[in-house]
């Protein structure tokens, strides 16, 4: 297929490994991303590529997002942000199971495809199950021209620019930026938010990339936690709402980079089951940025801690309740607590990042994986 950069002339800029340099993108691809795309005055989102009209977004009853790995991650954010902005329902399918559950598609539906290379065979067969049904299809994409863009209605590119480790990192963030513009655009044209609401997420949005910045100069943080982690078989991620969304992401990287297995977990259903896996010394990465959240997830870093685990956490800095349940805690800059996926992944991009050198993997071309998967 097509790829409209040149991926021999890429250069990793004077980082080790194409990850690293592209997770140090981030703050550029969300800048990129979001450009044009917030107004002069900084109030409300103009996204001038949605070609819907106000009546026909004011027919969407549910929405569907459908798309692989990274980006189906990137999608269940996708799900609570335009559940929380434009409260309408959204499902979230796996590509390759979505054809085969004979979903219920009608005219509708708004049906979000999300991929990076806009070339994965399964999304691209959804996206033409959809349109089949009567749907209309928006792509978030990062490849202009690619095969997702071309078929589908509407566009939305992620300005990540070219994307070379297999594990996504910049790829999924700008995704990240996408659906909160987008939830945005839609709530704006619905008015299920008041204009000053949406100023003030528009403002914070804004603010992202310094703030991923600090994170990439905590880095060694990271290093460290991963040298820790690294000489474990298994270990776990736990979260709460959006939280347990960044924490699936979190693992999959993991798992495709340093080969640790790893599971993601709802922290509230640790008890119906996982619980049974923790045992001495077992390392745990709990994410508590979620405020109104904060004190269940606590309390189930307790249960954790009770049987051994070595708890890793993640709070919004200015909070103080994680630092006596966990042993190590990292503070994301304070942000919206809708927006904080796109701070949070950051530390579990770095610690996959250096769990996957501190095993001697090769980190951009991890074994059994390719980067664009252009077969069912
Ligand atoms: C492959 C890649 C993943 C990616 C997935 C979907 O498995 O290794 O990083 O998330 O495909 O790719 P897409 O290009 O559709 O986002």
């Amino acid at each position: 297929f097509y790829v409209d950069w040149d991926i021999v002339t890429a250069e990793k800029a004077g980082f080790d490994h194409f990850m690293m340099k592209e997770i140090h993108e981030q703050p550029k691809a969300y800048r990129d991303t979001m450009g044009s795309r917030i107004d002069a005055s900084g109030s409300k989102v103009v996204l001038d590529e949605i070609k819907m009209t106000e009546e026909q977004i004011g027919s969407i009853r549910n929405v569907h997002i459908v798309a692989c790995g990274t980006a189906y991650h990137a999608g269940l954010v996708g799900k609570n942000i335009i559940e929380k902005l434009a409260r309408i329902p959204v499902e979230v399918d796996v590509a390759s199971e979505y054809r085969y559950r004979s979903p219920i598609i009608t005219p509708n539906t708004l049906v979000v495809v999300v991929s990076q290379s806009g070339e994965t065979a399964d999304t691209l067969a959804a996206l033409r199950e959809a349109k089949r049904c009567g749907a209309r299809v928006v792509a978030i994409t990062n490849v202009v021209g690619s095969s997702v863009a071309r078929e589908a209605d509407d566009v939305i590119v992620t300005w990540a620019g070219p994307e070379i480790a297999v594990a996504s990192t910049k790829a999924y963030t700008s995704q990240l930026i996408a659906f909160y513009l987008f939830g945005l655009y839609l709530a704006q044209t619905l008015g299920t938010q008041e204009a000053g609401y949406i100023a003030g997420v528009v403002a914070e949005l804004k603010q992202l990339p310094d703030k991923v910045e600090r994170i990439l100069g905590q880095a060694e943080t990271f290093k460290d936690w991963a040298e820790q982690v690294a000489s474990h078989e298994n270990l776990f991620f736990i979260g709460r709402g959006l939280d347990y969304a960044v924490a699936l992401e979190g693992s999959l990287k993991l798992k495709e980079i340093s080969y640790i297995h790893s599971e993601a977990y709802a922290a509230g259903e640790l008890k119906h089951g996982t619980l049974a896996l923790i045992e001495d010394g077992i390392p745990v990465i709990a994410l508590a940025t979620q405020e109104e959240l904060l004190e269940k997830t606590v309390s189930n870093i307790k249960e954790v801690k009770a049987r051994g685990a070595h708890v890793f956490g993640l709070h919004a800095e200015g909070e103080t309740e994680l630092v006596k349940a966990v042993d190590q805690v990292f503070s994301i800059p304070h942000t919206l607590p809708l927006l904080s996926p796109a701070l949070s992944v950051v530390p579990l991009q770095l610690l996959a990042y250096y769990a996957s050198l501190a095993r001697g993997n090769d980190v951009d071309k991890p074994r059994n994986l390719a980067k664009s998967v252009t077969v069912e």
